[in-house]
């Protein structure tokens, strides 16, 4: 019997079997760099037939596979355990446009297309698929259905599973499913392509995926706004939603202390306000009909908004360039705070209105029992996710704060649950919040949850030890 990576090499060809420490790198260490694992073989099948024939081999040898795409989730989904016998399945050969369907509205891809190159292609063709998110240049449209992404967009769009109609999976066994279908309407029973979409993994391997596709917005305005308080930054988007409707896309929320991180660890970053305010909103409306005039109607809610208190200040982008400039301060958040030293992420969701409530009690909450630490507060307000991040006070070492992560935890999601919220959003659950999960699900949610692992994974081989408890 040969060793199993040269029994893998023969499925999918030895130059695509990485099993050297140096090969393995950059698969087996997380985007955070929070987690580090060992494996086996890192495989980089190039068909849905080659998957296929991996798994079925891994599941009669009962090997375990851990399925990765651009490998910049933020919960240690993609990385496997410490012992060295998992094999990492990697997609990003898999990344084929397969299909646009300018009519239908839709786009056919394989599972380990960069999210940024299926953006593009709805654009050579006059379309737009508005999934966004800061890792677009290399996270890959399997791994954002396996969690489910949201992004930038998710107000006026929905998020990643809002924007899928069809999809391919290989199952634990092998077996393929093909649910590639374009149809918005399919009313035959369970809904199988639901079930996958934010399984993280569990479930089956995304091979394929049909995508909604929209009339691409020709008129934009974007704006940076200060604020006097985050209680003003609630008020300002009922106001602006109420007024722009749909046209709203992106309302994004982020605190002073999250802007003065990046000014002081992002290389080009530069504030358009001569002080950083207490709080400040970057937003977007956009509309397809390039004559909209929605720059003057975000001109006008915005003087309204400075003449009754709400806003301060407020710097509307003139060019593309400004643009760009004011998103590479919010999504600079994230590169700021890993150069920044250790962070203990919290990525949450709230019912809307009770956002600014939320944040007064749970900063009380934390500043009783540990003073000094730092709140590192953004997110997508309009969808009411926050990622609520701590940073260690100046008096400690990393290893003192990091040894807080439990009881902070305990703070913030036992916080986010009497508010009736969710302790993921948009990034899941992964190893990062697994052993947290049967805290606040329900019993019956588990036990559902537990039984369908069974029945599609029964040898349990598909990244174990993620998402649920093994
Ligand atoms: P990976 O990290 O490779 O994998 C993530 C999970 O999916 C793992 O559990 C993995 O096993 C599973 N998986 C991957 N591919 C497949 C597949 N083909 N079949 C089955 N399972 C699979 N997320 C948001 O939701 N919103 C944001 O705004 C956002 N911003 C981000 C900004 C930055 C700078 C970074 C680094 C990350 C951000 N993320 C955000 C995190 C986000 O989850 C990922 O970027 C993305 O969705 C993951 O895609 P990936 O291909 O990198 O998946
Ligand atoms: C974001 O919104 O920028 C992300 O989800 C990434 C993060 O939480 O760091
Ligand atoms: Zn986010």
């Amino acid at each position: 019997m040969t060793a199993i990576p040269d029994q893998l090499a023969g499925i999918v060809g030895k130059d695509h079997v990485l099993t050297a420490d140096a090969d393995q790198q950059a698969y087996v260490v997380d985007w955070m760099k929070k987690y580090r694992g060992r494996a086996l073989a890192v495989v980089r099948p190039g068909s849905t037939e080659e998957v296929a024939s991996v798994l079925r081999f891994c599941s009669q040898q009962g090997v375990a596979v851990i399925p990765q795409g651009g490998n910049t989730g933020m919960a240690g989904g993609a990385t496997p355990d410490m012992s060295g016998g998992q094999v990492i399945l990697s997609l990003t050969r898999m990344n084929r446009i397969r299909e646009i369907d300018p009519v239908g509205n839709t786009i056919t891809a394989d599972a380990g297309c960069v999210l940024a190159t299926i953006q593009q292609a709805a654009c050579e063709v006059g379309r737009f698929f508005p999934l966004s998110l800061g890792a677009e240049g290399s996270c890959t449209i399997g791994g954002n259905l396996a969690t489910n992404a949201g992004g930038i967009a998710v107000l006026r769009y929905g998020n990643a599973r809002e924007l899928t109609l069809g999809l391919e999976v290989v199952l634990a066994d092998g077996r393929i499913w093909d649910g590639l279908q374009a149809l918005r309407k399919d009313n035959t029973g369970y809904d199988l392509r639901d079930l996958f979409i934010g399984s993280e993994g569990t479930l089956g391997v995304i091979t394929g995926a049909v995508l909604k596709l929209y009339a691409a917005p020709s008129a934009r305005a974007t704006a940076m706004v200060a604020l006097p308080n985050r209680e003003a930054a609630l008020e300002l988007f009922t106001r602006l939603r109420s007024r722009a409707g749909d046209r709203l896309t992106a309302f994004e929320f982020m605190t002073r202390a999250c802007v003065d991180l990046v000014l002081a660890h992002v290389a080009g970053a530069v504030s358009p306000f001569a002080a950083v305010p207490p709080a400040i909103v970057l937003m977007e409306l956009s509309d397809t009909d390039a004559k909209a005039d929605i720059a003057s109607l975000l001109e006008e809610v915005l003087t309204e908004s400075m003449e009754a208190g709400i806003a301060t200040d407020a710097v509307v982008a003139q060019s593309s360039e400004q643009t760009k400039a004011l998103w590479r301060i919010r999504e600079g958040i994230s590169e700021a705070q890993v150069r920044a030293g250790k962070t203990i992420k919290h990525d949450i969701a709230l019912p809307i209105g009770r956002l600014a409530a939320f944040m007064d009690e749970c900063e009380q909450a934390i500043e009783a029992v540990y003073p000094g630490l730092q709140f590192l507060v953004f997110g997508h307000l309009g969808d009411g996710n926050l990622h609520y991040n701590l940073q260690r006070a100046a008096h400690m070492d990393d290893g003192a704060f990091y040894a807080l992560t439990g009881p902070l935890n305990a703070i913030v999601h036992d916080l986010v649950h009497r508010y009736r919220g969710s302790i993921s959003a948009e990034h899941g659950i992964g190893q990062l919040r697994r052993d947290e999960l049967p805290r606040y699900k329900s019993d019956v949610a588990l036990q559902m949850m537990r039984d369908l692992k069974r029945l599609f994974d029964p040898a349990g081989i598909l990244n174990p030890g993620k998402l649920l408890q093994t």
